[in-house]
């Protein structure tokens, strides 16, 4: 494998151009299943850690050094725009983040700021601009945000929920002040992502996490024409978006009409059929099953060997996880995946 001065294989891979090999990064890769992470979060909690430029440009950096990902991801989390609109949001250690006062009703969404990112929020642009100069010689930097309903599920709901009963009952009950919302969520992240690519990322994901628990006409309605605005602006800025949907399977068509370059697929899907379905319209990343990282390495090289002999020959595949790394995985077994998925490429793009 010749790595080139700045490794832009990923990149190149999100635009569909030639590659060499198959393009490699991990949802979370920064994260609780390194040591070398548990031991920055013993000294701040996780709020810090996003807040400090420093930290977080040391935390992004971590996968890079000790993984050799072909991207980075900048270490940060979707709802550190929603505080900056003026939620109080707290990460527990067990519940993951908690929302106390959730949004119940009108009074509350006229409450929140649309806010001045560059200001409110600087802290993140001063990462990017520090890990911009730390990455020049190395790999693309990708910034990201949540998708519009994904940040209002937590807004409404107050934490991760498992039904989801608390928006969908807006979507039934009150759908004008569900829209007003999310038209707020979207002029934030509308600004949010154009202030990361001007300080330096180079492609943004967007994560519509929770957008896969909506039928059809939900997806459509409430988060398909939010996501395509996001999405919009982003291509104008000329860096790839990438659009992951946990559950995403049944909704591709709709994900490839935001304009998304590339779709990022959780572990459900069958890549190949995928690809045969949209695969001349976008790229598409993924998507091995997270768990898969808990089998011995002779599993993990033969589950990837299998996603790539499904993609097969060509172009337009970024190898992933199909969701983040979970937090008591192996450290040495995610190292075993990037190592196969750069020997095991090759064959595919020659
Ligand atoms: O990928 C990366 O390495 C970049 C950093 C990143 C984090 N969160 C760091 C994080 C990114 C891209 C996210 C996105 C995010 N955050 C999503 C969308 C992606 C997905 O996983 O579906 C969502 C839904 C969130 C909200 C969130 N933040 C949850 C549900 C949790 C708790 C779950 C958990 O793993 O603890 C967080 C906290 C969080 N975000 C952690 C990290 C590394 C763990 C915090 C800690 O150190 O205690």
């Amino acid at each position: 494998m010749n790595k080139p001065v700045k490794n832009e294989t990923f990149l190149k891979a999100c635009r569909k151009e030639p590659v060499s090999y198959t393009p490699v990064w991990i949802m979370r890769q920064a994260g609780r299943y390194m040591k070398e992470y548990q031991a920055i979060r013993a000294k701040v909690d996780f709020l810090t850690l996003c807040k400090t430029p420093e930290l977080a440009t040391q935390a992004t950096l971590l996968p890079v050094d000790l993984l050799e990902v072909d991207a980075a991801i900048l270490f940060s989390d979707i709802l550190i725009p929603v505080e900056a609109m003026g939620m109080e949001v707290v990460f527990t250690e067990h519940k993951g983040p908690l929302f106390p006062k959730p949004i119940r009703g009108e009074d509350d969404i006229k409450g929140l700021w649309v806010p001045a990112v560059e200001e409110k929020t600087a802290f993140v642009f001063e990462a990017i601009r520090m890990l911009r100069k730390e990455l020049s010689q190395r790999i693309p930097l990708i910034g990201f945000s949540g998708a519009p309903y994904t940040l209002a599920t937590y807004m409404i709901e107050g934490e991760t929920s498992r039904n989801f009963n608390s928006i969908k009952k807006w979507m039934y009950r009150s759908p004008a002040l569900l829209h007003q919302l999310l038209e707020k969520v979207t002029k934030t992240v509308i600004a949010y992502v154009n202030a990361q690519v001007e300080s330096g990322a180079e492609a943004i994901q967007i994560f519509d996490t929770w957008a896969g628990a909506l039928a059809g006409d939900e997806y459509e309605t409430f988060s398909f024409p939010y996501t395509r605005q996001v999405i919009d602006q982003i291509r104008k800025t000329g860096v790839p978006a990438i659009l992951y949907i946990n559950g995403g399977g049944l909704l591709l068509d709709d994900m490839v009409a935001t304009g998304a370059d590339v779709i990022s697929l959780d572990w459900r899907s069958d890549i190949r059929k995928v690809r045969e379905k949209i695969g001349e319209r976008v790229a598409l990343q993924g998507n091995l099953d997270p768990c898969v990282l808990y089998a011995d390495a002779k599993t993990i090289r033969t589950r990837v060997k299998g996603i790539l002999e499904k993609y097969g020959k060509g172009s337009g595949h970024i190898f992933n996880l199909g969701h983040g790394i979970l937090p008591d995985t192996p450290f040495e077994n995610a190292k075993e995946m990037i190592r196969a998925v750069h020997e095991e490429s090759v064959i595919y793009h020659k």
